[in-house]
């Protein structure tokens, strides 16, 4: 996000305008940029959707959604009297060629009035079954020909496995440049998750270490209190792998695994991501008991309410063998990581909300102190805090103050809190403004895409040929099912889980 410059005029085209992703993240997120005067003054966004809305019923919907999830505090209704005049809408059947006769008019028209050619952004905040449709639909209105002005951004999931999404690719391939193609995954929007880059190549201290002959085990953690909420009937299809580790897990491994990019050229970035992802050890069919553990969740307590199973959830199968939970383990086979291995793992209902990285670092090679002075040692560990809280944590031994020599594990803690400030952007707002500037970097591409889909193909086979008659294997409050402790205690080590905690 280079915020000195504001983008050419231009006009984002959502398709789903009356969905909840418009009313909890683009909306909110557009409102921030434009407050933060990164918005182009020639401006303008029209909502595509099913319903029969009026521009100012559009309008009201999307205040109240700002109004709720901006980071901002309560809307300042003069600011929004003035931007909701961005605001548009149109009542659409995707499916319909009249659809895109008239939206080629009001292209032209704001077109017309600005005197000049805009960019145009068609955002897919729809249902994956109607990207093809619309995309094939956005080309034969010969919408997409101008391929410096017009971009197209399709939300994750990106296909349902590697066939349906080397399908989809080859469709936009069809109709887009791939400079043209923005596939989001709202993970590198973060803060944190960009800190990673950051952290790791604009410092001289840490690349030396970063390496097998240093770290003993990575761990990539992101647990989430939440169940499926009201998402059962899109969840019931996807599961833990498809949901979270074929996308935001394995953009947090690339992160931590790539080459130093030579330059923050948006393809030599991403060619270093793809690199790590064709490094991946290829999972054996028969290997996947061994290097993968699956888990559902069961009914519980939480904050003083019982919360349902998973198979109890709307939308859900009453004998779904889908998986809330995963945990997997990998090798990169390259001079750097061989031998290390990573540990990945996410679920919903877990006893905690948090997303964070774990460097474990070798022990040292020779103990030099008493045992009576080190019965609390710990390997030097890194660890990366990517939310609820945002940090770095570099823990170590120090000397515990006295007269004695005994050592304890401390932390030094750099703490991305600023009580003086609104906190950083949403990660939608860094990437709605890196759409808006072409900027394609934390974007991904079709080959990083199908590369990690290839990864997982072994275990989403093996696990939908199988089911799982121990389902439901866990409940709130645990971190997960008892398999994923083997999963890492039968290499010796265990799970790590640092909140960043706060004086
Ligand atoms: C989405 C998944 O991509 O990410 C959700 O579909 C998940 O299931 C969400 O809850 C987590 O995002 P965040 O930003 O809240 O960690």
């Amino acid at each position: 996000m280079n915020e000195d410059k504001v983008a050419n005029p231009t006009i984002i085209v959502i398709f789903g305008a009356g969905g909840d992703l418009t009313h909890r993240k683009l909306m909110p997120a557009i409102y921030n940029l434009y407050l933060d005067g990164l918005i182009p003054q020639r401006f303008a966004v029209l909502g595509l959707d099913i319903k029969d809305l009026s521009d100012e019923s559009f309008r009201k919907g999307l205040f109240e959604g700002v109004d709720q999830f901006s980071r901002r505090e309560k809307i300042d209704k003069s600011k929004w009297k003035v931007f909701e005049e961005f605001l548009h809408y149109q009542k659409a059947d995707f499916t319909a060629d009249s659809t895109y006769t008239v939206l080629n008019k009001q292209i032209s028209a704001f077109e017309k009035e600005c005197d000049c050619i805009v960019n145009r952004i068609f955002y897919m905040a729809i249902p994956p079954m109607f990207i093809e449709t619309i995309a094939q639909k956005i080309g034969e209105a010969g919408l997409a020909q101008n391929s410096q002005v017009s971009r197209i951004v399709v939300e994750k999931p990106f296909g349902h496995d590697l066939d349906s999404a080397k399908k989809l690719n080859s469709l936009l391939d069809d109709i887009f440049q791939e400079s043209q193609v923005y596939r989001i995954d709202h993970y590198l929007g973060k803060e944190t998750v960009q800190n990673i880059l950051a952290f790791r190549f604009a410092n001289a201290l840490f690349e030396p270490i970063w390496n097998r002959n240093y770290i003993d085990n990575v761990q990539i953690t992101v647990a989430e209190q939440i169940g499926v909420e009201n998402r059962g009937s899109y969840y019931d299809h996807a599961g833990a792998l498809r949901d979270m580790i074929q996308n935001h897990l394995m953009q947090l491994l690339c992160l931590i695994a790539m080459e130093p990019p030579v330059s923050f050229d948006a393809d030599e970035i991403r060619n270093r991501k793809v690199d790590v992802l064709h490094a991946v050890r290829k999972i054996k069919r028969e290997e996947v008991h061994a290097v993968a553990v699956r888990g559902q969740y069961d009914e519980g307590w939480f904050e003083g309410k019982k919360v349902k199973a998973y198979r109890e959830e709307p939308g859900v199968d009453k004998n779904s063998n889908t998986e809330t939970f995963a945990a997997i383990k990998l090798y990169i086979d390259n001079w750097r990581w061989q031998g290390v291995p990573f540990y990945l793992r996410t679920g919903k209902r877990m006893n905690e909300t948090i997303s964070v990285i774990t460097i474990q670092f070798r022990p040292v090679p020779h103990q030099s102190f008493p045992i009576e002075s080190i019965n609390n040692w710990e390997s030097n560990r890194l660890i990366l805090n990517i939310q609820p809280n945002m940090g770095i944590q570099l823990r170590f031994q120090a000397k515990r103050p006295g007269l004695k020599m005994l050592l304890d594990p401390v932390n030094m803690l750099y703490d991305f809190y600023n009580p003086d400030s609104l906190g950083p952007p949403e990660a939608y707002e860094t990437l709605l403004f890196d759409t808006l500037m072409g900027d394609a970097t934390l974007f991904m591409r079709a080959d990083q895409v199908e590369a990690a889909w290839s990864i997982l193909m072994p275990i989403i086979d093996v696990w939908a040929a199988n089911t799982t008659p121990g389902f439901p294997n866990y409940t709130v409050g645990m971190q997960g099912p008892e398999g994923a402790e083997a999963l890492i205690a039968k290499d010796s080590h265990n799970w790590i889980l640092t909140p960043l905690k706060r004086r």
